[in-house]
């Protein structure tokens, strides 16, 4: 059975990301009828970012030289760091449960959104590998960075979707939408 694991990051409810990811979620929900869905809404429960707890884990991991996250668990000793796990725990099992990860990603301050950038925290650790999963990213962003110089401002929002896989996207790779 495949699984869609589907992350929303945008502050805003009527946001190109959100509608970007929904559309690819509700196609690939046709194409998987009995695949298991996931939906995470960061923005709305947002989760905490990394605190000392967490990089004490890592630096057992590293020294330890545990890098099957199935072992991750050895490495939490403290009553702090079981703390800290108690918040990793169902975030990564979620991760390593996908086949697929859907991404929306709005662009804020030429990055990713705090809540998304704190999820990407909470659930990497070193020497971890991700090999087999597939990520898909649906972008927004405000700006136009293309080459040369700016001609025309318009009020334009470029949406994107880039996936890790290729044969994986189930609509173009690149879409356009004007706000209304
Ligand atoms: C806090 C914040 C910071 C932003 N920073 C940028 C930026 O650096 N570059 C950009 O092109 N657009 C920026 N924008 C515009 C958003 O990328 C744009 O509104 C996009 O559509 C947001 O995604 P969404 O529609 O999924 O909410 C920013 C918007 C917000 C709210």
């Amino acid at each position: 059975m495949s699984t869609l694991l589907h992350l929303d990051s945008s502050a805003r409810t009527r946001s190109f990301s959100r509608e970007l990811g929904a559309r690819f979620a509700a196609r690939w929900r046709e194409a998987h009828p009995r695949g298991l869905y996931v939906h995470r809404d960061l923005a709305r429960q947002p989760v905490p970012p990394v605190g000392e707890a967490w990089t004490t884990i890592c630096d057992t991991l590293l020294a330890e030289q545990i890098t099957e996250p199935a072992d991750y668990r050895k490495a939490v000793r403290t009553a702090a760091e079981r703390e800290a796990w108690a918040v990793v725990e169902p975030l990564l099992s979620e991760l390593l449960a996908a086949d697929v990860v859907l991404v929306g990603a709005p662009m804020y301050n030429f990055g990713v959104s705090a809540s998304l950038k704190a999820w990407i925290d909470q659930v990497t650790f070193p020497r971890m590998s991700l090999a087999g999963t597939t990520f898909v990213v649906v972008g927004a962003r405000g700006g136009s960075y293309s080459k040369g110089r700016l001609v025309r401002r318009t009020t334009t929002t470029s949406a994107t979707c880039v996936t890790s896989s290729p044969g994986t996207s189930v609509w173009p790779t690149r879409a356009s939408s004007t706000p209304s």
